[in-house]
């Protein structure tokens, strides 16, 4: 095995790691952390530190770790059959199994699951299929999608785009031209602090149908979101949201992508964002909890209408032209297979829901009342609280004090991984769903000393 100085030096020489200060990397200035194993809710690096994994991975590690279920499903496959595409017709018994399985979990008006390999391609193939859609229903103008800023959709050109946090769009040339942005649906962040959620909802829907009127219903095909704001904050709608944005859609004809990412497959403790908020999605995005990152491998669920055109489509141009060469991969479709079993055994939709509140409750008991706390937030399993400089004031720290960096560190030390989130000093949670309360104690016991040494 190699040492651990050996692969620190090949990491800074050769690896060009996403989501990284590269010079600082480069220069050593940053830690290398090099992952070895994991287990349930904990994993374990190469110095021999055990850490309880507060954000399962990047909100995907739904299950836990270490789960031979789906390792041994991965391996029979790769035995039996590590690959064969499914161009014209072709499947494999995993992804035709793992279609019907999705299906049968997903809202009644969905109608067929088309596989890709991260949440960034699936969201290319829901913009790709709404241009499509309305190309073969004679309406060629009908194509700018909205997006909310803040909303997070994947980092490729167009998902870049879609994606609502500067650090993705900025020296990148984004977003694209087809993409507009609308208000975030954060009511911590409200413009007037005396607005009610209801008046923050109805402002929401005065900014989208502002935004329609400007742009012009006839240039609008789509609007992109996901149930619960991830990455932009975790930050749940305010009441009443989703059904008053779907109205304006459904007056203007304008499609609704649910970007279920995060969201799909329990997390907040009903199998799809969509049945929690009673949204009514033309297209919804999967990824991350579909084989809880055991292999890579996503989805876009085509509801009905959307499904007829598409069928329309290829009777009038022939084959659709659009797939790749790993979409439906037999052993991502075997994890997957395998990961919604294991789901549906150890009953985690439910735990998601009963854990992800006891945590909300017990976050918000521990240090809802510190003079630096503005918000402790969340939805089953998720929580996030965001640290501000004065809670009366609502106003924030100077994002060069590094407040959620700082905090994040202070919690990997004392052996909890929370992520200090990009835009703000807002620290999120969403450990895997298999978590007991007994954990959820440690995560907040830890974050309340955090708290304690970096703000007093
Ligand atoms: C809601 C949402 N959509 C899309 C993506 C992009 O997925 P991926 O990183 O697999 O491309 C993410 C990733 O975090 C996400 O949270």
């Amino acid at each position: 095995m190699l040492t651990n100085d050996q692969l620190d030096k090949w990491d800074r020489e050769s690896f060009f790691h996403p989501s990284t200060h590269l010079a600082q990397h480069a220069r050593g200035e940053s830690p290398t952390r090099i992952i070895t194993g994991g287990n349930g809710v904990f994993i374990e690096d190469r110095d021999g530190n055990k850490l309880l994994d507060a954000f399962a991975g990047l909100y995907c590690v739904n299950v836990g770790y270490g789960r031979t279920e789906i390792a041994e499903a991965i391996a029979e496959q790769a035995k039996e059959l590590a690959y064969y595409h499914a161009y014209v017709g072709h499947g494999t018994e995993a992804s035709i199994t793992l279609a019907h399985m999705v299906l049968e979990r997903a809202p009644a008006h969905m109608s067929k699951v088309y596989f890709g390999l991260s949440g960034s391609d699936a969201n290319e193939t829901n913009v790709k299929l709404i241009w499509y859609y309305n190309n073969i229903l004679g309406r060629p103008k009908k194509k700018k999608i909205i997006s909310r800023w803040r909303g997070y959709h994947g980092s490729g050109l167009m998902t870049g785009s879609l994606t609502g946090l500067e650090l993705f769009h900025k020296k990148f040339d984004l977003p694209l031209a087809q993409v507009i942005h609308t208000e975030a649906p954060y009511y911590f962040r409200r413009p007037k602090a005396e607005m009610s959620e209801a008046e923050f909802t109805a402002h929401c829907v005065a900014e989208l149908e502002a935004l329609i009127a400007r742009e012009g219903a006839d240039t609008i095909a789509a609007f992109i979101g996901e149930p619960v704001l991830g990455t932009g904050g975790i930050v749940p709608p305010p009441a009443g949201y989703w059904p008053a944005i779907q109205a304006v859609l459904d007056k203007h004809d304008i499609l609704l992508v649910a970007d279920e990412v995060v969201t799909g497959f329990g997390r907040l403790g009903t199998m799809f964002g969509s049945d929690h908020y009673g949204m009514k999605p033309d297209l919804i995005t999967i990824a991350k909890g579909l084989t809880s990152a055991y292999a890579p491998l996503s989805g876009s669920i085509v509801g009905e209408k959307m499904w007829k055109v598409l069928e329309q489509g290829t009777d009038e141009n022939g084959p659709i032209g659009h797939g790749w060469t790993y979409s439906a991969h037999p052993i991502g479709a075997a994890a997957g297979v395998a990961n919604l079993r294991l789901i549906d055994k150890l009953g985690l939709v439910a735990n998601a829901g009963s854990v992800g509140k006891y945590l909300n409750d017990a976050m918000r008991d521990a240090i809802g009342d510190h003079a630096h706390v503005g918000d402790v937030r969340g939805e089953g399993m998720l929580c996030a609280i965001e640290f501000v400089k004065d809670r009366n004031a609502r106003t924030f720290f100077d994002p060069a004090d590094k407040i959620g960096a700082k905090l994040a560190g202070a919690m990997v030390e004392r052996g909890v991984i929370a992520r200090a989130m990009p835009q703000g000093d807002i620290l999120g949670f969403a450990p895997p769903l298999c978590l007991t309360e007994a954990e959820a104690d440690q995560i907040v016991a830890t974050t309340a000393e955090a708290v304690k040494s970096v703000l007093g």
